[in-house]
């Protein structure tokens, strides 16, 4: 297993210089850790979706510290310079046309005449594009169609003999991935909800966001039917089944909560509250979205290695980011397809 590197100014100029020579580096972001290579190596990139087990259509977001940097690469309009300025650096990535000139490797954006990029505030992250010297592509550092790590124990598990270096900071603060805007069309779209709302992005344009997310039911459908891939219906999943809307339990069942279960009890006799640690975990008893937001991964995981038959989930209020949590469970619970 890679060993977990203390970011450092040694360890930033060690990993940095490994990126270059077209290494894997596990990177810590605000929203969850990244798989980062240098985004204009083919052969780096190559070994992402290697990593990944990753569909190759699948194009990944590019990490960058400035806006010049973009422009260099992409089209940016008023409302991406808007959006920009208002919430970058920040837990948001937006699709921007491509310009002929880019020398982002083309296997990144995997054939789509536009590029995903986000500048993200994890001061780690910053400090590693910054000692690359390049700008990188950088997918949530799971294995394609698990759960996104939100602490560097979760890449050591899952991919930890698949990365060079693994730059371990803690748990990431928001949990979440980042909000995906695209702004090759003429109506700015939400490809994914995130902690950056579309209400927020739709205040900051001063012009309506289109919400209306499609999801695509099966990863082996046609290409051209996948405006964004991370729309694969099941993405963030468990291995143990979720139910979701829970009002009590089922024998046997684990439980994420959210808020109070002094009252809910378990069919046949029992009370919730009663359940050991590792059958139970309350994403937030306050009813913080935002914690809840923090500690979804995390509780997943935890409640996933237990070996229960299925995990019930309390009902997330679908307001603010009550909807990006919402988008990530209903995704975990579809059972159909694997990617
Ligand atoms: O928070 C995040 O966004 C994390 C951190 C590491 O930055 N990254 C992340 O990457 O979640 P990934 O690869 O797991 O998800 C990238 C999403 C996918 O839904 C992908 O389909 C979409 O961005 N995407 C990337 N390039 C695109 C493009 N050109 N057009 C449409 N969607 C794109
Ligand atoms: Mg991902």
């Amino acid at each position: 297993m890679t060993t977990l590197h203390t970011p450092s100014a040694d360890t930033l100029t060690q990993a940095g210089s490994c990126l270059r020579q077209g290494g894997l580096v596990a990177m810590p972001t605000e929203t969850v850790y990244g798989l980062a290579a240098d985004a204009t190596n083919t052969q780096a990139v190559a070994r992402i979706f290697a990593a990944k087990g990753r569909p190759s259509f699948n194009p990944l977001i590019t990490h960058v510290t400035t806006l010049d940097s973009i422009a260099q690469h992409a089209h940016l309009d008023d409302r991406a310079h808007t959006l920009a300025h208002s919430l970058w650096p920040g837990p948001l990535t937006l699709i921007l046309p491509r310009k002929d000139t880019s020398t982002i490797s083309p296997l990144v954006t995997a054939g789509l005449p536009t590029l995903a990029f986000r500048i993200p505030a994890h001061p780690i992250a910053k400090a590693l594009i910054e000692a690359a010297g390049r700008p990188l592509a950088a997918p949530s550092a799971n294995p394609s169609g698990m759960l996104s790590p939100t602490t560097p124990l979760h890449v050591a598990e899952t991919l930890g003999n698949k990365v060079d270096m693994i730059l371990a900071a803690g748990a990431t603060d928001v949990g979440l991935e980042s909000t995906v805007i695209d702004l090759s069309t003429p109506t700015a779209t939400l490809l994914r909800p995130g902690t950056i709302t579309a209400e927020q992005v739709s205040q900051a344009l001063g012009a309506p966001v289109d919400t209306n997310i499609k999801h695509t039911k099966s990863n082996t459908g046609e290409h051209s039917s996948i405006t964004s891939p991370g729309q694969l219906l099941k993405h963030y999943a468990p291995r143990t089944a979720l139910r979701l809307n829970a009002i009590d339990l089922t024998p046997g069942e684990a439980l994420l909560a959210f808020g109070s279960i002094t009252f809910m009890g378990i069919q046949g006799g029992g009370a919730a509250k009663e359940l050991p640690s590792n059958a139970l975990q309350n994403l937030s008893e306050t009813h913080n979205l935002h914690e809840a937001a923090a500690n979804l991964f995390k509780m997943l995981h935890t409640l996933d290695k237990g070996g229960f038959h299925s995990i019930a989930v309390m009902n997330i209020p679908h307001t603010g980011l009550g909807i990006a949590i919402n988008d990530r469970l209903h995704r975990a619970a579809q059972q159909t397809e694997q990617t």
